[in-house]
C-alpha cells in the first residue's frame, strides 16, 4: 500500500478512461456551441451563503453535503457543489444582463464537490457540464435546453436514454402544489423521518426526494404538480412535449419527477441510461428556474439549465462500448533506423502533425524487430521507416500496417 492514497470518493483518470472523458466534454462544448451557448469560466469555490441561497437551505446538498471551511481569513468558503449559484452570481457581479442582449446563454465545465456517499457514479469530486440561459420567457428555451442535452448524447453514440420531464407550470403552480404536499403529508407525519419532519415545516416539497423516506412515499397517492398547472402552463406543457415528440426526443412524463435543488420553477427534467447490469444513471437533470436571480440580488429574470455529469456519462459509455474504443488513434509511427535520420523524421513528422495526424517518432534506440512489435501493439496505422539506404535515395519506406503493403515514396512529396 503507498503511503499517500487519493481522498474517498475522488478519481485519477488516466489512460483511456481520461481520453474518453476528454472527448465527453469535447464533444459537449462543441454542441452547445452550435447552439449559440459560449463557455462562462467560474471559481470553484464561493461563499458559503451563495450555494445555502441558491441551493436551498433545505436541500441535502446545503444540509449535508457541502464541502465548506473556513480560509486564512476567517471567510466561510465552500467547494462548488453545482454551478448555476455560481453562474448566475457571476452574471449579476459582471452586470452581464445589462450588456448583452437577452437570452444570455453559457456553458462551464469541471469539478463539483458533494460529501455524498461513494458508489457506482456517484463520487465526491466529480465533473460536470451545464448550461444556463438567462433572462428568458419562452418555453422554446426549455424545448433548446433538452434539445441540446439529447444532441450531446446522440453524437456519443448513446441511443438508450429516457428523458423524463415534468412541470409545475409556474412559480404559482409550484406554490399551489407545495399547499398540497404540505396538507396531505399532515397526516403522515408521524411516519417519516426526523429529516423530514422539519422539512414539513421548511419546505415540504423536499419531502418527496427524501432517501429515507423513499419507499413509504412511494406507497402513497402523493399529489402531482401536474394537477395544479393553470390553463397557459398545461398548453406550454403540451406544446413543449409535441416538439420533443416531432425531434425524436425519448421522453416520458414523469408526474412524480422532483429534483434536489430548490429552485425550479417551471418544467423540471432528468436524463437516465441504464448499465448492463441493470443499474439506472441519471446523467443530467435541469429545468426553468425565475426567481434565483432576484433571490441573489439581480433583477427579475427567469432563466433555464442543466446540468450533465460528464464522469457519470464516461462510466455509462466505458460500460456501454469497452474502453479499447476510446484510445488515442495513432496515424504514423516513424522509425529512424540511424543517428542520420533523424532531421528527416522530424520534418517528415512536423509536416505530419500540421496536417492532423498523429505522429509518434521513436526517440530511443530500439531494433527493427521491437519497433514494429511496439507499432502492432499500440495499433498505428503506418509505420515510416527512415535508413541510410532510403536517405541516399531521398525516399522514405512506408507500410500500411493495416494491409501490410510496403511502399516508397519521395521525401518532398510526403
Ligand atoms: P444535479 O441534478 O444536482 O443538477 O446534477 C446534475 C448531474 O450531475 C447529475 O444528473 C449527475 O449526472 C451529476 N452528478 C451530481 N452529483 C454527482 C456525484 N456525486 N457524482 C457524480 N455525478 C454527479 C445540478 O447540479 C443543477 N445545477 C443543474 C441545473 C443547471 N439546473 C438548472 N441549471
Amino acid at each position: 500500500m503507498p503511503r499517500f492514497t487519493k481522498p474517498r470518493g475522488t478519481l485519477d483518470i488516466y489512460d483511456n478512461e481520461a481520453i474518453l472523458l476528454k472527448k465527453v466534454i469535447d464533444v459537449a462544448s462543441k454542441v452547445a456551441l452550435r447552439y449559440n451557448y459560449i463557455p462562462l469560466y467560474i471559481p470553484t469555490f464561493e461563499s458559503t451563503a451563495l450555494y445555502a441561497r441558491g441551493a436551498g437551505e433545505t436541500s441535502d446538498i446545503v444540509t449535508k453535503e457541502m464541502y465548506t471551511f473556513k480560509d486564512k481569513g476567517d471567510r466561510e468558503i465552500t467547494l462548488r457543489p453545482e454551478g448555476t449559484a455560481g453562474v448566475i452570481r457571476a452574471v449579476i457581479e459582471n452586470k452581464l444582463y445589462a450588456t448583452g442582449d437577452l437570452p444570455l446563454k453559457y456553458y462551464y465545465s469541471g469539478s463539483f464537490f458533494r460529501y455524498e456517499r461513494p458508489q457506482v457514479g456517484r463520487t465526491r469530486e466529480f465533473m460536470q457540464f451545464g448550461i444556463e440561459a438567462i433572462g428568458t420567457n419562452s418555453y422554446l428555451d426549455d424545448v433548446e435546453a433538452i434539445l441540446l442535452f439529447v444532441d450531446i448524447i446522440k453524437e456519443l453514440g448513446v441511443s438508450d436514454y429516457v428523458v423524463r420531464v415534468n412541470t409545475f407550470g409556474n412559480e404559482q403552480g409550484r406554490n399551489k402544489h407545495r399547499d398540497n404536499i404540505k396538507s396531505f403529508f399532515a397526516s403522515h407525519i408521524d411516519n417519516l423521518c426526523e429529516d423530514c419532519k422539519e422539512r414539513f415545516n421548511k419546505n415540504p416539497l423536499r419531502i418527496l426526494d427524501c432517501k429515507v423516506d423513499k419507499e413509504y412515499i412511494s406507497k402513497l397517492q402523493v399529489p402531482v404538480s401536474l394537477d395544479c398547472l393553470d390553463e397557459d402552463s398545461k398548453d406550454i406543457f403540451d406544446k413543449t412535449l409535441k416538439i420533443l415528440s416531432d425531434n425524436n426526443v425519448k421522453y416520458e412524463v414523469d408526474k412524480y419527477l422532483v429534483r434536489g435543488l430548490d429552485y425550479y420553477t417551471g418544467i423540471i427534467f432528468e436524463v437516465d441510461v441504464t448499465l448492463d447490469d441493470g443499474k439506472v444513471l441519471t446523467i443530467g437533470g435541469g429545468g426553468r428556474y425565475s426567481s434565483l436571480v432576484k433571490e441573489l440580488d439581480g433583477p427579475d429574470m427567469s432563466c433555464v439549465g442543466f446540468g450533465l455529469g460528464t464522469t457519470r456519462l464516461a462510466l455509462y459509455l466505458e460500460n456501454k462500448d469497452g474502453i479499447a474504443n476510446y484510445k488515442n488513434n495513432l496515424d504514423y509511427y516513424v522509425m529512424p533506423f540511424s543517428d542520420a535520420s533523424y532531421d528527416v523524421a522530424y520534418k517528415i513528422a512536423t509536416k505530419l502533425r500540421n496536417q492532423g495526424y498523429t505522429v509518434v517518432v521513436e526517440n530511443s534506440k530500439k531494433s527493427i524487430g521491437s519497433m514494429f512489435k511496439y507499432a502492432s501493439k499500440k495499433e498505428f496505422k503506418y509505420a515510416i521507416m527512415i535508413g541510410d539506404d532510403e536517405l541516399k535515395e531521398n525516399k522514405v519506406k512506408i507500410k500500411n500496417l493495416e494491409t501490410q503493403e510496403q511502399y516508397y515514396k519521395d521525401i518532398e512529396s510526403l
